[in-house]
């Protein structure tokens, strides 16, 4: 099955209806998600922290449609913050504004991130503003640079370098010393836009992340690196090492389950890493995403489906 198509189902309502109904689905998409609650998501962290590795929360659902569903939203990461805060551990956390209502409507928006910020920029947990298809890029972007002006210095977003715009968008982070999570991007893109081929995908994100790293070494933002290609890893600690750049400057960062013997190599060498660890019941977008990325796990995903 190609790429596009998990990628086109991944939207796809009658879809997620049809693939949730096996058991199986929720079996083997415990391999990419901590768990469906709180208590499981606060127990991987636990896990994860006494590994040396940090992590970055995100709670799953996407493009709410309505002011009752973002309020809903905005309560579960409200509970989420005041239990990491009442554990006393200090995960970052990861939302998307289709899921705070930037479809419904963007003031509301901005006020759920700023009731989200103003509480955790109290108990200076970050918040990174995850990145979603082109449609919400530059809208992420205005938000992101409303609130920074505003005084929110706990708000990072995302860049992704599979679009042609991000040479600039990079830039002009890297000298505003914004906080910043690279990453190839993971949805459908027109050629119009983004760079078809892995090969141009690559070459800009190695382009950019070098900018990032540049700056970071002059104290301008802390890049998060995040990545599971070992050519890139491999480009960056020889970058970093090139250039006298301190390991405490950036941080490499993996999602959940996914590369583990490498996350286990990078906290061995004493890179500084983060794991990006989703939880909660509605997990088929991300899911389908996974399986979109990496041949090898539709392999598991159809192989588990034949033995159950
Ligand atoms: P690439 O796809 O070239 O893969 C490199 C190697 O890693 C390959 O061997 C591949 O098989 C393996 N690999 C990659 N993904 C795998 C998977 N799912 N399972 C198993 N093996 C896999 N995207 C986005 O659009 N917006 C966002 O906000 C984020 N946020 C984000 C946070 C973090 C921490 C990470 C690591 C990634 C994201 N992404 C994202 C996803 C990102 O854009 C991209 O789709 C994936 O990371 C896959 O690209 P790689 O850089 O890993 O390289």
């Amino acid at each position: 099955m190609s790429q596009a198509i998990l990628l086109y189902l991944s939207r796809a309502k009658w879809a997620e209806i049809f693939v949730m109904r096996w058991r199986i689905t929720r079996r083997v998409a415990r391999r990419f998600i901590a768990g469906e609650t709180v208590d499981e998501a606060i127990e991987t962290i636990r896990k994860l922290n006494r590994e040396g590795i940090s992590v970055t929360l995100d709670i799953q659902g996407e493009s709410v449609t309505n002011k009752i569903e973002a309020s809903h939203t905005v309560a579960v990461y409200m509970n989420l913050l005041k239990r990491i805060d009442e554990e006393k551990l200090y995960p970052w956390i990861s939302l998307k504004l289709t899921a705070l209502g930037l479809d419904i409507n963007p003031e509301l928006c901005h006020k759920n991130m700023q009731k989200i910020l103003q509480f955790a920029s109290k108990r200076d947990i970050y918040v990174t503003i995850d990145m979603e298809d082109h449609t919400y890029t530059q809208r992420t972007i205005n938000l992101f640079n409303k609130l920074r002006a505003e005084g929110f210095d706990n708000v990072r977003t995302v860049i992704q370098s599979y679009l042609y715009r991000s040479d600039e968008d990079i830039a002009s982070f890297a000298k505003n010393a914004a906080g910043i999570r690279l990453c190839k991007g993971a949805y459908r893109e027109p050629a119009s836009i983004a760079y078809p081929k892995k090969q141009d995908v690559d070459t800009a994100f190695l382009r950019q992340i070098k900018i990032l790293l540049n700056a970071a070494k002059e104290g301008r933002g802390y890049p998060g690196i995040a990545t599971h290609d070992e050519n890139i890893i491999k480009a960056t600690k020889a970058f970093v090492a090139d250039h006298d750049i301190p390991r405490d400057r950036f941080e490499f960062q993996l999602l959940y389950g996914i590369r583990t013997k490498l996350q286990k190599q990078l906290i061995e060498e004493e890179y500084k890493l983060r794991i990006y660890v989703p939880f909660g019941s509605h997990l088929f977008p991300y899911f389908m995403r996974r399986l979109a990325e990496s041949p090898a796990n539709l392999w598991f995903f159809v192989s588990n489906f034949f033995k159950r």
